[in-house]
């Protein structure tokens, strides 16, 4: 089963979604003016042996654009991969009128917007979420950004696309590793904002839902669901004034374990299970500071810990073999943009659909936090 509708957003960002996506983009691209001036597509090795086929049969016009493959992984969020494709770019007469046409997961679409928005003060450019991340999460919304070194999107731009483009065939190939990551961030979706959604996750468990085949119709309806939401939230505040910080549920803490792991190991934590075991933190610092009930709070990070046992207990290895691991995620924390006036800002959950933003926490309460993700 393939996703069938089409969703408008109201900011001007389209959203096109089904089997019959890539046609539209087809349309978009045969219509404008794009064509005159060059077409550059943004690939990583896996999505362009993989992804880049059904593209190209669906768009044949795109023979002629000009592919720029990285390697795949976070790495290649970075300042110098960017300074590269700037590079080329420029070398192959990209003007305000190219196209950049980003095929990929988060990392690509975050390098790719990044880059638009950095060539001659921002070209056009379209998401093609080629991951279940990318596909609810990171295609959507106009977060551009790249790491610096392993402090996570330290450098970026808010620059929405001209659409996106989401067909769910493109999760045939994606591994299963990558399926568990972007489920964290449907459960923190339905966390923040959907709890009848989360009730029926909870009645149904993470494994459960894990091990149903991708492109089948309950995945959709998660896709959709959370796609929607996300798209909802950042059309009503863009520049994350206000709402938009809602999103960032299990992120503060998530972001500190995705930068202290990919200090000690090139591999990383993928950002999915840094989120998942971020709110598990999160979700009991929402016990601690945020009115969430000692019951619920355990209900939720039982259904986490089911779905992300082994991710956990890895970085608890990691955690116990580090000379003074809690202190430098902590300093890791104070690094986050969501710092204001020294302290660590979080958004939690008073209940399911009842998020909390900037909600001030202490070391002492943090480092409690951290402790429910090993225990
Ligand atoms: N901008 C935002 O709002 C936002 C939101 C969430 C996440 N992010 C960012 O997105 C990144 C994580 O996204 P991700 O999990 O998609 O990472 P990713 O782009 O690294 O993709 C995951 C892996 O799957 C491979 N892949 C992708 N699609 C595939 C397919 N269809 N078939 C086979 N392999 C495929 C990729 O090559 C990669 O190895 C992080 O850098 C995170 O910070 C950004
Ligand atoms: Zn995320």
């Amino acid at each position: 089963m393939i996703l069938s509708a089409r969703v408008a957003t109201v900011s001007g960002t389209r959203i096109h979604c089904g089997s019959n996506a890539l046609q539209g983009f087809r349309k978009l691209l045969l219509s404008h003016e794009y064509r005159k001036s060059r077409v550059f597509i943004l690939v990583d090795a896996n999505t362009g042996k993989h992804c880049l086929p059904l593209l190209v049969e669906a768009c044949p016009e795109l023979d002629a654009a000009l592919v720029f493959e990285i390697e795949g992984g976070e790495a290649s969020k970075s300042l110098s991969s960017a300074e590269k494709i700037w590079i080329e770019l420029l070398a192959s007469g990209a003007d305000r009128r190219s196209l950049l046409v980003n095929l990929g997961g988060g990392v690509v679409s975050d390098l790719g917007g990044f880059i638009a928005a950095g060539l001659k003060r921002g070209i056009p450019y379209i998401n093609i979420p080629t991951s279940l991340t990318g596909m609810v999460d990171a295609a959507i919304g106009g977060k551009t950004g790249v790491n610096m070194g392993e402090l996570k999107n330290q450098l970026g731009f808010f620059y929405s696309p001209l659409a996106v483009f989401v067909d769910a065939r493109f999760l045939k190939t994606l591994p299963s590793d990558h399926i568990r990551s972007g489920f964290a961030e449907i459960v923190k979706s339905a966390l923040i904002g959907d709890p009848v959604l989360w009730r029926k996750l909870l009645r149904q468990g993470a494994e459960n839902i894990l091990a149903l085949d991708i492109l089948e119709k309950p995945w959709q309806d998660l896709i959709m669901k959370t796609m929607t939401f996300k798209n909802r939230i950042t059309c009503q505040d863009f520049r994350e004034q206000k709402l938009r910080k809602i999103l960032n549920f299990g992120h503060t803490i998530g972001h500190a374990l995705e930068s202290f792991v990919l200090a000690r190991d090139e591999k990383g934590l993928l950002h999915g299970d840094a989120v998942a075991l971020g709110m598990i933190a999160e979700t009991w610092l929402s016990h601690l500071k945020a009115g969430l009930s000692g019951g619920e709070a355990m209900e939720i990070i039982s259904f986490l810990k089911a779905g992300y046992k082994i991710q956990a207990e890895t970085l608890g290895d990691l955690v116990r073999k580090t000379p003074s691991s809690y202190d430098n995620i902590y300093t890791l924390l104070l690094y986050d943009k969501k710092i204001s006036e020294g302290q660590v800002r979080y958004t939690l959950i008073q209940a399911a659909g009842k998020p909390r933003i900037n909600r001030q926490a202490g070391r002492d309460e943090t480092s409690a936090s951290l402790d429910k993700i090993f225990d």
